[in-house]
């Protein structure tokens, strides 16, 4: 079945040769979707692998977070929870009664500056913020334990400890791989004064936002088993059988009574081996050698939110050239990479099919304020188009994920700017899982901010953890 309403395109008579042969790389089809799900497969196997040269062979990290539970309604306190992913960061204040949480959360923006120094710079700041978080919150306890999510993959070697594989997304700090994020928060107190501090924080567990959202999701309904994120950068964790796990035998404490244990797929990075090189169009491939980790974290550039849109204005560019697209007014904005953003595409995608108002609104800030029917049809098109690509290749994930989980019923909770304010991701998601995953009855459900909650409440699970 084709993507897109291709009788838009149809429309386009004059140049409709040209804008077809562009526009059908973007379709990811049934032959698409069965192959990226057995390469996943494959992959999987290869992370799962007691043999390390195995291992050595995937990009899928496959990572033990040592969360070996989930909240079992029996939590009372006050947690805190630190959330640095991306384009945000937050502090979130968790109190449990009994299991029921009420969270307050505050938002603060990191400079740009921030993400390309040092990353005791960066640590400072975050620093800074939570010691007025502390003053402004007010808490009684006299030491807050505090969760770390800190989304950019990671090796965990404890609840609290990790070593920093590589940054993502939109941080290029100058150090940071090889370092414990854990310690340099640590560390970053420390030069602040601890005594400065207006309360006392005892850092106990990093995980990632995955990870969070998944802890905050199955507060909320028990079937929850896989927490997605779908913002900047996109991956996911899922509640896993530790028999099921072949590397691990050494790596669990066996007097630990759970026969679970939350994994970490760090699947942004799946395909960097070249296993995905089959669904790669010309957008993909120039995107990658102009961004910030060339060659690094290929299967989330092909639909997360800081690559959406340059993967849209690198096709559009592409119609430009070839004359189908704003013959009479060439946009020197729309030639910049990285100026068409997601929060474009999504404000294009906002429009119902008979209203241009949002597209037109775009289209003017990119200095085309009168584009021609066909313009403005073809605009939303290609946007369509990659949204529909970019939901259709990570519900696939989820698919590989449901048949390995095999459960009758199960929530999905997804956390990220993407999913949430895209108007078609989730019903683009719904359709393609109940077609590949009719076996399992499956709810996607927005647990908004959860990955910071999640932090708060992964502070909870370790006062329950045996220590490694
Ligand atoms: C990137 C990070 C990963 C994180 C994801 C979503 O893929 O490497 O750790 O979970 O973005 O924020």
């Amino acid at each position: 079945e084709p993507l897109g309403n291709r009788q838009r395109i149809q429309a386009l008579s004059a140049h409709r040769e040209q804008v077809v042969e562009a526009l059908n790389q973007i379709n990811f089809d049934g032959g698409h979707i069965r192959r990226m799900i057995e390469t996943f497969e494959q992959q999987i196997q290869l992370a799962n692998s007691p043999d390390e040269m195995q291992r050595q062979q995937t990009d899928l990290f496959w990572e033990n977070t040592f969360v070996r539970r989930l909240l079992d309604g029996t939590e009372n306190g006050t947690y805190l929870g630190m959330d640095l992913g991306g384009t945000n960061f937050r502090l979130v204040r968790v109190d449990l009664r009994d299991g029921e949480a009420t969270t307050a959360t505050r938002y603060y923006s990191l400079g740009k500056g921030l993400l390309v120094g040092p990353s005791s710079e960066l640590f400072d700041y975050i620093a800074v913020c939570l010691k007025s978080f502390l003053k402004e919150e007010k808490f009684a306890n006299k030491i807050l334990p505090l969760g770390f999510t800190f989304s950019f993959p990671s090796r965990q070697t404890s609840l609290k400890h990790s070593t920093i594989s590589t940054w993502t997304k939109s941080i290029t700090c100058t150090d940071g791989p090889g370092l414990d994020s854990a310690v340099l928060l640590e560390e970053a107190i420390a030069r602040l004064g601890v005594e400065t501090l207006p309360a006392g924080v005892e850092v106990v567990a990093r995980i990632s936002d995955t990870t969070g959202t998944l802890l905050a999701g199955n507060l909320l309904d028990k079937n929850c088993k896989i927490g997605l994120i779908l913002g900047t950068g996109s991956n996911a964790a899922f509640v896993e059988y530790t028999h099921n796990i072949e590397k691990w035998d050494a790596c669990y404490n066996d007097e630990d009574p759970s026969d679970v244990v939350v994994i970490n797929c760090e699947f942004g990075a799946f395909g960097d081996n070249g296993c995905l090189d089959f669904m790669k169009t010309e957008f993909d491939k120039e995107l990658d050698t102009h961004s910030n980790h060339p060659g690094s974290y290929t299967f989330e550039k092909h639909y997360s939110g800081h690559y959406l849109g340059e993967l849209v204005r690198l096709a559009l560019i592409k119609l430009v050239r070839a004359g189908c697209l704003f013959a009479d007014q060439p946009s020197a904005l729309l030639e910049e990479r990285w100026s068409f953003t997601t929060a474009h595409v999504t404000a294009i995608e906002s429009d119902s099919q008979e209203t241009t108002t949002n597209t037109m609104s775009v289209l003017a800030e990119f200095g085309i304020p009168n584009p021609t029917a066909d313009d403005v049809l073809l605009v939303q098109e290609v946007c369509e188009l990659m949204s529909t690509r970019g939901a259709y290749i990570v519900a696939t994930a989820m698919v590989v994920l449901l048949n390995h989980i095999n459960l009758p019923e199960v929530t999905i909770a997804v956390d990220g700017s993407l999913y949430e304010h895209h108007p078609k991701y989730h019903n683009n998601m719904v359709k393609l899982i109940s077609t590949w995953c009719p076996q399992t009855k499956t709810t996607l459900r927005l647990v908004k901010d959860g990955s910071g909650q999640g932090g708060a409440l992964v502070a909870a699970i370790s006062e329950k953890t045996l220590p490694h």
